[in-house]
C-alpha cells in the first residue's frame, strides 16, 4: 500500500514537473530527401549532434528520392508524436496535405534547405539560392565569355533548381541578347543523380558534335557526371564547368584542373542553426529571421545564409579553413 502511494506521488511529481515544461524533451523528426548524395549526410551528423547538446531527440528517416516514401515517413513522424517535423522535401509542390495534417496535431514544421510550397510551414532556412546560380554562371563566363553553353539543371521538382537556373540567367541573359554565348541545351537531371547527368551530357555532346565550351551544371553531383562524359571524349579541362556543394570528389576535380569551380555553402553554420531554430519552435518560441519568402500559401519567416564561390584560387581559406575538408584529404 505504502510503495503504491509512493509511486503515484512521484507520478503526479512527474506529470506537473513536464506539464511545467522544464522535463519535455523536444522530439524531432528529420525527413530527409536523400541521404545517397554526400552534402545530407553532413547536414544529418551536424544536425543531429546539434540538437542532442540541446536537449532535443532527432529521429531521421531518408526517402532515397522517392516522393511517396517521403509522404510515408512524414506520416510515421506525425504518428510517433514529434513535437517539429524538419523537412528536406524531394518533391516541394506534394507535401501540403501531408503538413496540413501535421499542423492539426500541433507539429511544428521547419523547411531545410529547400522551400515547401502551399503548404503552412512555419519557417525555412536556406542560402541565398539565386546568388548560388549567379556565381555559378559568372565565374563561367569570366573564363569562356563567348561560346556554346549547355545547361544542366538539377531536380526538376526540387525549388532550389529552379532558384538557381535564376540566378544563372540573370547573368547569361545579356551575353544571349548580344549573341555571344548560345544555348546549345538544356535538360534537368532527374533526383541530382550524377548518373542522369552523365546520360543528359552524353547526349548532349553527341547532338553538338563535341561542339560545347560551356556546362552550366547546378551542383557537384551532377557536374561529376558529366564530367566523365565529357572524360569519355577527351574533354574534361578543356570544357568550363560549375559546380555547387564543395564536395570532396568537386574539390578533387577542381585540383585536377577538370572542374571549374563549386559553391561553397557552409553546411555547419546551416545546420547548426537549423537545430537551434527547431528546438526554439518545438518551445514554441520566434526564431530570428533575416528575410520573408512567399511559398504560394503565405509569407515564410526565413533565415537565408551566404554563399562562397571556390576555385583553384581559395580551396585553402574557404573549405579547408573551415574544417570542411582536411588538407591530408584533398
Ligand atoms: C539542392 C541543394 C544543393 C544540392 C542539391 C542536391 O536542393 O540546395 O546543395 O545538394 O539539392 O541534393
Amino acid at each position: 500500500m505504502k510503495m503504491n502511494k509512493i509511486i503515484l506521488s512521484a507520478c503526479a511529481a512527474l506529470v506537473l514537473f513536464s506539464q511545467s515544461g522544464l522535463a519535455k524533451e523536444i522530439k524531432i523528426g528529420m525527413a530527409i530527401d536523400d541521404l545517397r548524395l554526400e552534402r545530407w549526410q553532413k547536414d544529418r551528423d551536424i544536425f543531429v549532434a546539434k540538437a542532442k547538446t540541446l536537449g532535443a531527440d532527432v529521429f531521421v528517416q531518408s526517402a532515397n528520392g522517392n516522393e511517396e516514401t517521403q509522404m510515408a515517413q512524414i506520416e510515421n513522424m506525425i504518428n510517433r508524436g514529434v513535437d517539429v517535423l524538419v523537412i528536406i522535401p524531394y518533391n516541394g509542390e506534394v507535401l501540403s496535405n501531408v503538413i496540413a495534417e501535421a499542423r492539426r496535431e500541433g507539429i511544428k514544421v521547419l523547411a531545410y534547405d529547400r522551400m515547401i510550397n502551399n503548404a503552412d510551414i512555419d519557417f525555412y532556412i536556406s542560402f541565398d539560392n539565386e546568388k548560388v546560380g549567379e556565381l555559378q554562371a559568372q565565374s563561367l563566363v569570366d573564363r569562356v565569355p563567348q561560346g556554346n553553353y549547355f545547361l544542366m539543371g538539377g531536380s526538376p521538382v526540387d525549388n532550389n533548381a529552379k532558384l538557381f537556373r535564376a540566378g544563372q540567367m540573370k547573368v547569361l541573359n545579356p551575353l544571349i541578347k548580344d549573341g555571344k554565348i548560345k544555348v546549345v541545351g538544356d535538360q534537368w537531371a532527374d533526383g541530382w543523380l550524377p548518373e542522369n547527368a552523365l546520360k543528359i551530357m552524353e547526349n548532349a555532346l553527341t547532338a553538338n558534335n563535341n561542339k560545347i565550351d560551356a556546362v552550366v551544371a547546378s551542383n557537384d553531383a551532377t557536374a561529376g557526371g558529366a564530367v566523365q562524359a565529357l572524360s569519355a571524349q577527351g574533354l574534361a579541362g578543356k570544357v568550363a564547368i560549375s559546380g555547387q556543394d564543395a564536395d570532396l570528389a568537386a574539390i578533387k576535380r577542381i585540383e585536377a584542373g577538370t572542374q571549374t569551380m563549386t559553391v561553397y555553402k557552409p553546411i555547419t553554420k546551416l545546420a547548426n542553426d537549423a537545430a537551434e531554430i527547431a528546438v526554439q519552435l518545438g518551445k514554441g518560441e520566434t526564431p530570428k529571421s533575416n528575410a520573408t519568402l512567399n511559398n504560394g500559401k503565405k509569407e515564410v519567416p526565413s533565415y537565408l545564409l551566404t554563399p562562397i564561390q571556390v576555385d583553384k584560387n581559395n580551396i585553402e581559406s574557404t573549405v579547408v579553413a573551415d574544417g570542411f575538408h582536411k588538407k591530408s584529404d584533398l
